[in-house]
């Protein structure tokens, strides 16, 4: 391979679209998308036109989201929502402590698909459209034949830390595998099947705003992750042309949606399938990320900088210019030059809230790194720093690296890649979440010589 990207183990056949903020356009047969009138009298193949917004209509032009589609049968037409599940709105997280945590392990269900995602942290509330949740999926099971969920809560950023997902979405299909990521817009149907075994990850799902590319200042026009290399799905439609192929008939079939709304879990059903959908234009759609691709800028003489140069995708609090509700970033394999620098992230306080894990990026059940540590971060694991929680190396990192030579090295070269999700707002943490952390990991649990 002449150009960054991962080794995936899982290939890739669907087709993609190229450019995070383009206004793009596919179909499934051709002349299927509307021409220049956006809702016609008559759209082609006998189609009918909804749309998706991810934005108030009057939102800036930069940022404004809105996608048309072309189906066989509008959305409209499901039975009543009655409560999923046990029909109840699962508490909100309210653990909070100035603990560090740390999740060498999840626990994990048996039979366990897409639905059965956990809270694990929130902040904010989905009613209100403030703040955001980390939900943990563990899953062993593909989503059942003619099930689709989707997510009023927000846009879903989904961070796989082993395994490969298969996304139908209304508007096309995504591999999603270990090194990758995924946005799913707010709204939107979507289905998930595995086609190489369990999976495991996090979905942070956004209550406000949307994830965008941070601005880049005086570094330019390039670097972090560019633009083109995100993939967006091309339109793929559930069923065929009939007619003397002037009519898009879609297959039929009776389907179960399962939707989130401020945590709470509803499910209907209707007569035909929600991936219909024979062409869309617009702003609004899902899309992935390989993180190989990730531009990595770098300390080239002396000091680390800040990590807001590992920033993937940003969420701007518009109520703070500047700030962000939430920074996705990565930690990746890159070069360590520095000189007279300590190579290792120094003490420190922050006031966003750090909730970070490994990706092994091996793409090797075998690798040695998911078999797990001796201690720090495992595989599968995550962990949390709080607001002003102080975290650094531990004294035995801090004294190798204090006293190994400044050569140039290439760093996490091991297959493996940090992530971390920079929250602007404490995360509460559920009970469960917190009976299964083990509490500040960061530091000593008691100086040697206390006499408290
Ligand atoms: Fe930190």
């Amino acid at each position: 391979m002449s150009y960054p990207a991962t080794a995936f183990a899982v290939k890739d056949t669907y087709k993609y679209l190229e450019g995070l903020g383009n206004y793009h356009s596919s179909e499934a047969f051709p002349g299927a998308n509307a021409k220049v009138n956006n809702s016609p009298q008559k759209p082609p193949y006998g189609l009918k036109t909804e749309r998706l917004s991810g934005t108030s209509f009057t939102a800036p032009r930069e940022s404004n989201l809105q996608t048309w589609m072309y189906r066989a049968t509008p959305s409209m037409f499901h039975a009543e929502y009655m409560p999923y599940g046990n029909g109840e709105t699962p508490a909100a997280p309210t653990y909070l402590s100035p603990n560090s945590y740390m999740w060498p392990k999840f626990p994990s269900e048996p039979k366990a698909d897409w639905i059965s995602q956990r809270l694990l942290a929130q902040n904010g509330n989905p009613a209100t459209k403030e703040g955001l949740a980390i939900h943990l999926y563990s899953v062993s099971e593909s989503m059942p034949e003619h099930t689709a969920f989707s997510s009023m809560d927000g846009d879903s950023l989904i961070i796989p830390q082993i395994g490969t997902l298969d996304i139908q979405t209304e508007l096309g299909k995504l591999l999603v595998r270990q090194n990758e990521i995924a946005v799913i817009p707010r709204g939107m149907r979507y289905r998930v099947t595995l086609p190489d075994g369990p999976a495991h990850g996090f979905i942070c799902e956004l209550f406000q705003s949307h994830f965008q590319l941070p601005n880049l200042g005086v570094i330019g026009s390039t670097g972090l992750a560019n633009p083109r290399e995100f993939e967006i799905p091309v339109a793929y439609f559930d069923g065929k042309l009939s007619d003397d192929g002037k009519v898009a008939v879609a297959n039929d079939a009776e389907y179960r949606l399962i939707t989130r709304q401020a945590g709470r879990l509803w499910s209907c059903t209707q007569a035909s399938t929600p991936f219909d959908v024979a062409a869309w234009h617009g702003t609004n759609y899902p899309y992935k990320f390989d993180l190989a691709k990730f531009c990595v800028m770098g300390n080239m003489l002396f000091d680390e900088h800040d990590p807001s140069m590992y920033v993937v995708l940003t969420a701007p609090a518009y109520s703070e210019p500047g700030n962000a509700i939430v920074e996705f970033l990565i930690i990746p394999p890159r070069w360590m030059v520095s000189e007279n620098t300590l190579w290792l992230p120094y003490y420190h306080r922050n006031t966003m809230n750090e909730f970070y894990g490994p990706i092994v990026n091996a793409q090797e059940p075998t690798h040695p790194l998911n078999q797990g540590k001796e201690k720090g971060s495992r595989p599968f694991g995550a962990g949390l720093n709080g607001t002003m929680v102080v975290h650094g190396a531990t004294e035995a990192e801090l004294e190798k690296a204090s006293n190994a030579p400044s050569t140039p090295s290439k760093a996490m070269n091991d297959g493996m890649s940090l992530f971390l999700l920079e929250t602007e707002k404490p995360l509460f943490v559920s009970d469960w979440a917190a009976e299964a952390a083990i509490k500040n990991m960061n530091g000593k649990n008691k100086p040697a010589n206390s006499k408290l």
